[in-house]
């Protein structure tokens, strides 16, 4: 029996580009592992009603982790109006096969490293290497949200807050809320995460961002227990910051940040923007951990326009094979991964389009395989 079992989930559109790239490498990666095919996406959705079928969970049970590509999703109504006949009219809604893998398995860290790798053209500055930790489970993307405010909620919350007067004479259906829960063990386990990798990697600092200032209770319980943990990791500094006064910072002086965490809305928005910053979506790549499984993707989509004519840049995909072995524990192949990538880029003969180049997205993959 190999050592590991991995599912691959290629997904839509230019997914399947990109993991054929991400096979090349590791068919010379040589890795003790089986690999499982897994359906994800539009196709499944259309003819089966599901874009994340029953028996894809149970493949990924089964599995230590899966490396995913890229799906295609589109809005409620068009989404209900592409389904085969037989399945119109069912009542069937179409939800985000991602978002379902995190609930699923508890994939509470969104992990993405953004490091400028020498002599891209697109860097932004070529001395950034920042990290972003986004919980990835609670906060104002869980879901709990409603419109019209219900009779009965709005009562209890005039009742409890005065604040709520701010609202008075507002028609109920003209109210709409979201709201952002977080769990202090949820808050624990985000921060925890961070500082471990700060040390694993030598990360000097942690930023927290968040806006303690105005969200008090939600930012406020992040910020009393980032303070708490970051007395276990002596060697680390804590720095505090506001959301919107830290995104000024990361395009100012995006050299001075490495590991930085934050809630699950804060997190989403720095993560695009530390990805831009080194490239934008062809270098970005993430993981989406829990406690014993988890799923690497490129974060881009699934690129329509692209789709099977292989030209895009497969080295999103690529680092995320390397997120998944440093995950695995086979961190020298990791880091050799990583150095390969490096070099291909640095040397500038095989070029995607995004860098300026005409190679394709397979000669790119062979290109880092050879440096393997
Ligand atoms: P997208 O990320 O698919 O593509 C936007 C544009 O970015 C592309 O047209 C292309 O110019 C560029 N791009 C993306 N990946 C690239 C790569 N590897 N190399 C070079 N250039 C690249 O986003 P879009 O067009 O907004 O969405 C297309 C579909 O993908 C939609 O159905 C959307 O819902 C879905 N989507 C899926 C995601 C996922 O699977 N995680 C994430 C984002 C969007
Ligand atoms: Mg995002």
């Amino acid at each position: 029996m190999a050592k590991y079992r991995i599912a691959l989930m290629p997904g839509d559109g230019i997914g399947n580009d990109v993991m054929d790239a991400a096979k090349i490498v590791l068919d010379k990666i040589a890795l003790d592992a089986e690999y499982v095919p897994a359906d994800i996406g539009w196709e499944f959705w259309r003819t089966e009603g599901d874009p994340l079928p029953q028996r894809t969970l149970d493949t990924l049970k089964t599995c230590n982790c899966a490396l995913f590509a890229a799906i295609t999703s589109k809005p409620k109504e068009e989404a209900e109006a592409e389904l085969v006949p037989e399945l119109q009219g069912k009542g069937l809604v179409y939800r985000s096969p991602i978002v379902r893998l995190r609930q699923t398995f508890d994939l509470y860290t969104n992990l993405r490293p953004c490091k400028a790798f020498e002599g891209n053209p697109l860097n932004f500055r070529d001395d950034i290497d920042m990290v972003v930790f986004r919980e990835n489970t609670q906060g104002l993307y869980a879901g709990v949200e409603f419109h019209p405010l219900p009779e009965d909620l709005r009562a209890k919350l005039e009742e409890l807050s005065p604040r709520m007067a701010a609202f008075k004479g507002v028609p109920s259906d003209e109210i709409a809320l979201s709201t952002r829960i977080f769990t202090r063990e949820g808050c624990r386990r985000i921060i925890r995460a961070a500082f471990e990798y700060a040390k694993q990697f030598g990360y000097p600092t942690v930023t927290l961002v968040e806006k303690p200032n105005v969200i008090r209770e939600t930012s406020g319980m992040m910020v009393r227990e980032a303070r708490q943990i970051a007395q276990e990791y002596p060697g680390i500094e804590l720095w505090e910051t506001n959301v919107d006064a830290q995104v000024m910072w990361m395009v100012k002086n995006p050299q001075d940040y490495g590991v930085m965490v934050a809630s699950n809305m804060f997190g989403d928005i720095i993560s695009d923007l530390a990805a831009q910053l080194v490239g934008g979506l062809g270098f970005a790549a993430s993981g989406n951990i829990g406690d014993d499984f988890a799923v690497f993707e490129p974060t881009h989509g699934s690129a329509p326009k692209y789709a099977g004519k292989y030209v895009v840049n497969p080295t999103a995909m690529l680092l995320a094979v390397k997120l998944m072995l440093d995950w695995l524990g086979e961190t020298e192949t990791a880091t050799a991964l990583q150095n390969a990538i490096a070099e291909v880029i640095k040397e500038g003969k095989v070029r995607t389009y995004d860098m300026g180049g005409d190679s394709g997205t397979l000669d790119m993959a062979r290109a880092v395989a050879e440096k393997l």
